[in-house]
């Protein structure tokens, strides 16, 4: 069991980590037109240095990994990264958000190397809608990684469906038919409103995708409860699950029990704030483990209670959300 216990009592077992804030794809609500300026490759913390991370935090009692970006599967070899991870004592989960484009050509691979399961962001499933959010995506590429993950065994699979402007009840319903023949596992997500340049204004609530699927079949939720912050429900006979995600509506912050490492190397107990405890230059300068074990805890002790979007709180935060992974 963690024992990494924030002020408000919360345990600590889950560490996100953003392995590049480089992404081959430019979704209008994650990254401006022109893209960012990325951070030179040396400011990235290098695969030893994360698995360094990863181990003095196994050591704490994070036992779950998931690796984000950016986009994670841009960061070359980041299978090496996932084979020392997987080596490491007390890691019993290492999972990946990905976009989901280059999952055709990596699935079997990072399987292979110990990549448990995958997120793959999808907010659409229309051609063109797709190739507008991301500015210059293609679907098809998108759909060949999901067949690829499941062929390859990585379970579960699912979806990371971004309530977007646009949706509607006709793609939630397509969403929602994927579930019944595969074991894919759809989470429809809330918007957070954490980027200035993207305002979104979606008819499509967390609500409204439940009464669109209370209409359209049968379904409990019997035992479905996960650890995470979805809600979660499936079809009868159906392979696969759906569920709500909504940090805004149903805020869920009484029970995280996440960090975040970002790609260049600071340590951030919560995605909207500001606070972030440096660990690369400590690294670098040859920090010992005790001295990485003070500064992890320090990060865990400054884990604000909740997020404030919506309240009058930090709207926008000096991160993107591709440079924290979500
Ligand atoms: N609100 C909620 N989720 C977001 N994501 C990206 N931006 C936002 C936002 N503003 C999600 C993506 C992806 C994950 C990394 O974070 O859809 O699935
Ligand atoms: Fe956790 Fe912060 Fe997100 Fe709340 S806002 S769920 S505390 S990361």
């Amino acid at each position: 069991m963690s024992k990494l216990i924030d002020a408000f009592g919360r345990r600590i077992d889950y560490l996100r980590i953003s392995v590049t804030d480089r992404c081959n794809l430019r979704c209008a609500y994650c990254m401006p037109e022109s893209g960012i300026v990325t951070r030179p490759h040396d400011e990235l913390l290098r695969f030893e240095e994360i698995a360094r991370v990863v181990r003095v935090c196994a050591s704490l009692g994070i036992a779950k990994i998931r690796l984000t970006g950016g986009e994670p599967l841009v960061r070359k070899d980041i299978a090496d990264l996932i084979e020392l991870l997987a080596r490491i004592d007390g890691i019993s989960d290492i999972s990946m958000t990905t976009n989901g484009v280059l999952l055709k050509e990596h699935a079997a691979q990072l399987k292979h190397a110990g990549l448990k399961r995958v997120n793959i962001s999808l907010d659409t499933l229309d051609g063109d809608r797709y190739k507008a959010i991301t500015r210059f995506g293609k679907l098809g590429d998108v759909e060949g990684g999901i067949r690829e993950a499941l062929c390859a065994g990585l379970s579960p699979v699912k979806i990371n469906c971004l309530l977007l402007d646009g949706i509607d009840k006709a793609e939630v319903l397509k969403f929602l038919a994927l579930t019944l023949e595969d074991p894919i596992h759809v989470r429809f997500l809330e918007f957070m409103p954490i980027n200035a340049f993207y305002k979104n204004n979606t008819a499509i609530s967390a609500r409204d995708v439940m009464d669109i699927a209370g209409n359209f079949r049968g379904f409990d939720n019997a035992g479905l409860q996960g650890s995470g912050p979805a809600k979660v429900f499936r079809f009868k006979d159906s392979l696969g699950t759906f569920g709500t995600i909504a940090p805004m509506t149903d805020k869920f912050c009484s029970s995280c029990n996440r960090l975040r490492l970002t790609s260049n190397g600071y340590m951030k107990a919560c995605l909207h704030a500001e606070a972030k405890v440096d660990l690369k230059g400590p690294l670098r300068n040859g920090i010992d483990d005790e001295g990485l074990i003070g500064l992890i805890e320090s990060s865990v002790r400054g884990k604000p209670k909740e997020h404030l979007l919506g309240a009058g709180g930090v709207e926008y935060s000096e991160y993107l959300m591709c440079q924290i992974g979500g």
